[in-house]
Order: structure tokens, then sequence, then C-alpha cells
């Protein structure tokens, strides 16, 4: 199976998790699940045998950040994961490369394992390379990628329902590969209709799901599919 994680971004509640925790009670490979809900519902997955993670976390381990959530913390409620340098973080909360970066020390410092975010804009696909190597070069610099795991999520792609031909998302993805030498998921738009197509190419080691995530039948029907993959 591949890695799905599902990002429920600023979405989801109690009842959720429920339908959620039940539905996966029978995957066969819960340790390729990760699932990110907004960090208030995280204590709710205490107990399941899949993975969680957070969307988010601070640059700094504790003190006056009024709002903010140690990675620690996170730590200490059995999150494995940590999402950083999503295309809305940065977009929306004007969050750098070298400020994702600081999270991406500590994230690693605590034995946790980021998925970091990296993709292009609409404008920028002519010079997706530029970009991403720009986007990459904190992380590369630093050496020791091993654990970590980055996710390909052209910014085009998020929530429009439109994804790049396979073809791009191979080359792309193997390009990230190639610099990282990490794990690499897909993440924009993903859904059960395209998620056997996705989910087949070759660089990919999994994907980042959204919107398709909130609904626990589809989820699971994504689940099913990457369960038949090797
Ligand atoms: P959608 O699957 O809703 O396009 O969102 C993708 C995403 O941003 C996951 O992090």
């Amino acid at each position: 199976m591949k890695i799905i994680v599902a990002n429920w971004k600023m979405n989801g509640d109690i009842d959720l998790c429920d339908k959620i925790i039940n539905s996966l009670k029978s995957a066969i490979y819960p340790e390729s699940i990760i699932i990110c809900p907004p960090s208030p519902l995280l204590f709710m997955f205490r107990e399941v045998k899949f993975k969680y993670g957070a969307q988010n976390c601070s640059t700094n381990l504790k003190g006056a950040f009024t709002g903010e959530i140690s990675p620690s913390l996170l730590k200490s409620i059995g999150c494995s994961y940590v999402i950083i340098g999503h295309s809305e973080r940065r977009n929306l909360f004007c969050e750098s490369n070298d400020y994702i970066f600081q999270k991406f020390k500590l994230i690693l410092e605590l034995d946790l394992i980021p998925i970091v975010c990296i993709g292009e804009k609409i404008n920028e696909r002519s010079y997706y390379k530029e970009v991403l190597e720009e986007q990459l070069k904190y992380f590369i610099k630093h050496g020791d990628l091993n654990k970590v795991i980055f996710a390909y999520e052209p910014v085009w792609s998020i929530g429009t329902g439109i994804i790049p031909n396979l073809d791009d998302i191979l080359e792309v993805t193997s390009f990230i590969k190639m610099q990282t030498q990490s794990k690499v998921l897909y993440g924009g738009s993903v859904n059960k209709k395209n998620a056997t197509e996705i989910l087949n190419i070759a660089s990919i080691d999994g994907a980042l799901v959204g919107g398709a995530s909130l609904d626990p039948n589809e989820f699971y029907e994504i689940i099913k599919i990457s369960e038949k993959i090797k």
C-alpha cells in the first residue's frame, strides 16, 4: 500500500472523527494511513491503529507565543507527523521558506516526521524546476532527508478538481525524488475516481488528500484502492 495522508484543513468535528475511526477499523495497513485533523481533535485518535499528525506547528518549543502549538506538545499526545509548508500557509499566512525550515528542524529534533509541501503556482508552471529548487534548497542543505516526506502539491490543483496530466506528475515527482532521495506524495484534487491512476505512478509514494478525506466513504474507497497497489 502507498501512504495516504488526510489533510482536513479547518474542517471536521468530533462526529467526523468517530466516523473515520469506524470506517478505518478494517484497514489492512493502518501504519500507512495518516489523519491530520485540526489540532483540537487530535486527542480523538489516541487509541487508533493508524497514524495521526498536525497541520502546522510553532517554530518554538514553549513560551509567550499566543495561539501557537508546540511540536513537543504534539509529540506528547501521540502525533507522529506534522505537515509544514502547505501552500495555504505560505500564501494566506505569509510563511517563508526560512520560517518553514525553522519548524522542520524542530520537528526532526523531536523525532517527528515532517510532511513538507511544495509546489508551483499556475503562472510558475513553465519554470517549475526553479520554483521547486528554491523551496527545496534549505532542506537539501540540511542533509539527511531519510525520514522526511515531501508532498508535491501544484497550487492550481488544490481544491479545483483539476489535476496535472500523469506524465507531468511523473516528471515533477521524479525530479523531487532525485533532489531529495525522500518519499514523495502527490496532492491536489485526489479523489476516488482518479486515485487509481495517480497512485499507480511509479515515482509516487502516496497521496495527500484534502476535500475527499472529509467524506468517510470516499476516503475509505481511496484507502481500498491504495491497499491493492504495491
Ligand atoms: P484537495 O484534495 O481538496 O484538492 O486539497 C489538497 C490539499 O491541499 C491537501 O493538502
